[in-house]
């Protein structure tokens, strides 16, 4: 079973970025404690502050791997070119958040990834990650 998260923008802050929100640990952090948990799966991870970068590593593995973890942060809520990229490809997409979108701003109630997803897990802080790894399993 292979497996790849994917994090979009500022996620590469996490531990240092509004702790209140997100946490104090780092996702390399939080990676490691997933590999321990998860060590049947081949489990990947990447991020990128860049929207075509992460339409672009969506394409490279949307044919291949068996599930996308995507937590495509405030992309999530702007970006057309990521929600037609996920349902452009094969490989079943799992949208992730850390917080709970809907209990902040309006605009974080909006999301472009969604409709294209498999199902969306949110509001669990990091162990969202852990729920959607155990949902392809
Ligand atoms: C987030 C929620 C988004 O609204 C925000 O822009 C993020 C992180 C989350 O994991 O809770 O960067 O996707």
């Amino acid at each position: 079973m292979r497996i790849i998260i994917i994090n979009g923008p500022n996620l590469n802050l996490l531990g240092k970025r509004e702790p209140t929100v997100y946490g104090n640990k780092t996702f390399e952090d939080y990676f490691s404690e997933l590999q321990f948990r998860f060590k049947d799966v081949a489990l990947e991870y990447y991020q990128s502050n860049i929207e075509g970068e992460l339409i672009s590593k969506l394409h490279e593995v949307g044919f291949d791997y068996d599930g996308i973890v995507l937590n495509a942060a405030a992309y999530t809520h702007t970006s057309v070119g990521l929600g037609d990229a996920v349902k452009a490809i094969e490989t079943p997409v799992v949208e992730v958040h850390i917080s709970n979108t809907h209990k902040r701003e309006e605009f974080r109630h909006v999301s472009y990834i969604s409709s294209g997803a498999k199902g969306v897990i949110l509001g669990f802080g990091l162990q969202s990650y852990d729920l959607a790894i155990q949902s392809f399993l």
